[in-house]
């Protein structure tokens, strides 16, 4: 059996509907805090499980007889996210999982700008010196916070942070997904880390060039010093906390930690990855034919 943390989420769905074309749905458990998030899942034939990384007894009852395991990360950081990963992989140990297939970040490190980089380093520990089997995600950004990232520009090709001229390898989620999804069906996957990119980094100058040469009207990067940004952030509504995370990410793109290009996920998935200039151009058209 094929089990799925995460599930209700944005990449736990698309694993979950890679995994219905190519396994029978009784091999598929979905783990989930709020089975109600699943509604579109219900009458394929899955199972669905209810547990929260906080509650290891729930994460123990949602394991039993699951062989493969997808533990997507945490969605908190700092302690909390480091607790309730280490629960996810305590569990997958007592109940016996053979393969876990865990997502992590790019560099993850010690002592990394990326604070998330912290706890992955200290989970894929834990997994390695477990004796399951185990693959590593280590995804670069996804794809679909662009449109986070540049915030108005789309319409105004104006786009302002504070990530310098580092450079991010965009990846898709949907990619992403369907190459965990791979790995999950292949009986003999395992103690192998992927570096998940896109095909080519990109600044946020090169990703305003882009816009402009899809939009059409005149587009720029303005990298904004942290202080400014923050103010305006939090004017904006942004709870403190957030703000600080995200001028944590630009940090870490300036120093280089996003950079990476890899080919490994083009060959998990034997074809080529969606590039950014596609997904872009796909995100504006459909822009354009809402607006109208
Ligand atoms: N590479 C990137 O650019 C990037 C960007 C954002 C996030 N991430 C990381 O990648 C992960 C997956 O991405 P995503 O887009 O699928 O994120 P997402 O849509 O926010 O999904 C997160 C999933 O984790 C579940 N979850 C959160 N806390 C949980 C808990 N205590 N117990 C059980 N389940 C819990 C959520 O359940 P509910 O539906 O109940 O909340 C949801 O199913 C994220 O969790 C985060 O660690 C990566």
């Amino acid at each position: 059996m094929i089990a799925i943390t995460g599930a209700s989420g944005n990449l736990g769905k698309a694993v979950l509907s890679f995994l219905l074309q190519k396994t029978q749905a009784a091999n598929i458990v979905a783990v989930v805090r709020d089975p109600q998030k699943l509604t579109d899942f219900a009458g394929t034939g899955i199972q669905i499980r209810k547990a929260d990384y906080n509650d290891p007894e729930s994460l123990d009852t949602a394991f039993r007889g699951v062989e493969q395991l997808l533990q997507v990360s945490s969605a908190n950081y700092g302690e909390q996210a480091i607790r309730e990963e280490q629960n996810v992989v305590a569990a997958a140990v007592r109940q016996g999982v053979g393969h876990i297939v865990y997502t992590s970040t790019l560099n993850p490190s010690e002592s990394p700008v990326f604070w998330g980089g912290q706890t992955c380093v200290r989970t894929e520990k834990t997994i390695r010196e477990a004796g399951m089997r185990y693959s590593v995600f280590r995804n670069s950004m996804y794809m679909e916070t662009i449109p986070l990232f540049i915030g108005s520009a789309m319409e105004d090709g104006q786009i302002y942070f504070s990530a310098g001229n580092g450079a991010i390898s965009f990846v898709s989620r949907i990619d992403i997904a369907e190459g965990i999804s791979n790995v999950l069906l292949q009986p003999e996957a395992g103690n192998r880390v992927y570096e998940v990119t896109g095909e080519k980094a990109f600044t946020f100058a090169d990703v305003a060039a882009l816009l402009e040469k899809n939009k059409k009207i005149s587009c720029a990067y303005t990298d904004v010093p942290q202080e400014i940004l923050k103010e305006e952030l939090i004017n904006a509504g942004l709870p403190e906390e957030e703000a600080v995370f995200y001028l944590n990410m630009g940090d870490s793109i300036k120093a280089g930690e996003f950079a990476l290009v890899s080919p490994q996920l083009e060959k998990l998935l034997g074809k080529k990855r969606l590039t950014a200039e596609a997904y872009l151009a796909q995100i504006l058209r459909n822009s354009e034919v809402n607006a109208g």
